[in-house]
């Protein structure tokens, strides 16, 4: 899976379709980020780690308020993209790394935002990867994910292409082992202008 599908995104031009994979994201892109980030708690002055940040639809977002924005994907011309429309910006910095082969030391961050990336990790990364979050995290710090859930295949795969839609209640399931959730529901942008159901978002907290 870990190859085909990075070799994907490394193929796939920096843009904003690409980036959610729908050619009518113009239609709803501003109203889409402003409800993922609406779901944020106050995250001013905080430490923030983005994980899989893309050509950087939220980074600037998350850099306006946070101290400081970690940004990672494993796509470098993605990040290169990021890094130019964010040039202004100086408390970004950018790494070009598989998130699953990330290491920070304990209490790293106050806020983690992820916007699309566990439905590429398989089921046995899944709990791997919550307990590193969890340690990436300060106490009382914030986990937030958003991901597309059930599809009419579990595990989706076509020529170039592959993802896992699993279904929400295996996203609360893994997350709820690992943190508190304070929040989670569907966006309801997704359901005004694509008319889909699968679009879930989670905010869980660092029990302390
Ligand atoms: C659907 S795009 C979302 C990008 C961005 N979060 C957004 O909402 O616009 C998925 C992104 O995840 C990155 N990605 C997928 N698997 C990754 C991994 N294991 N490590 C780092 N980045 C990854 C891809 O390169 C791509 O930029």
């Amino acid at each position: 899976m870990k190859e085909k599908v990075h070799k994907f995104w490394k193929n796939l031009a920096p843009t904003l379709n690409n980036m959610v994979l729908n050619k009518d994201i113009d239609n709803y892109d501003s109203k889409e980020r402003e409800e993922v980030l609406s779901y944020l708690p106050n995250f001013e002055g905080k430490k923030v780690l983005e994980l899989a940040s893309g050509i950087g639809r939220f980074t600037g977002s998350l850099a306006e308020k946070g101290a400081h924005v970690e940004s990672i994907d494993y796509a470098s011309h993605f990040l290169e993209t990021n890094q130019k429309t964010h040039k202004n910006f100086t408390n970004i910095h950018y790494q070009c790394i598989d998130a699953i082969d990330l290491d920070y030391p304990k209490d790293s961050f106050d806020l983690i935002f992820i916007n699309w990336l566990f439905l590429y990790f398989t089921d046995q990364q899944l709990p791997y990867f919550f307990d590193q979050l969890k340690k990436w995290l300060t106490p009382g710090g914030y986990l937030f994910f958003r991901e597309s859930c059930f599809s009419d295949m579990r595990n989706y795969e076509r020529e170039e292409y592959m993802a896992i839609y699993r279904f929400h209640f295996e996203y609360e399931a893994a997350a709820k082992t690992t943190f508190e959730i304070i929040q989670e529901g569907m966006i309801e942008t997704y359901i005004k202008h694509r008319n889909l159901t699968n679009q879930y978002y989670w905010l869980c907290q660092k029990k302390c």
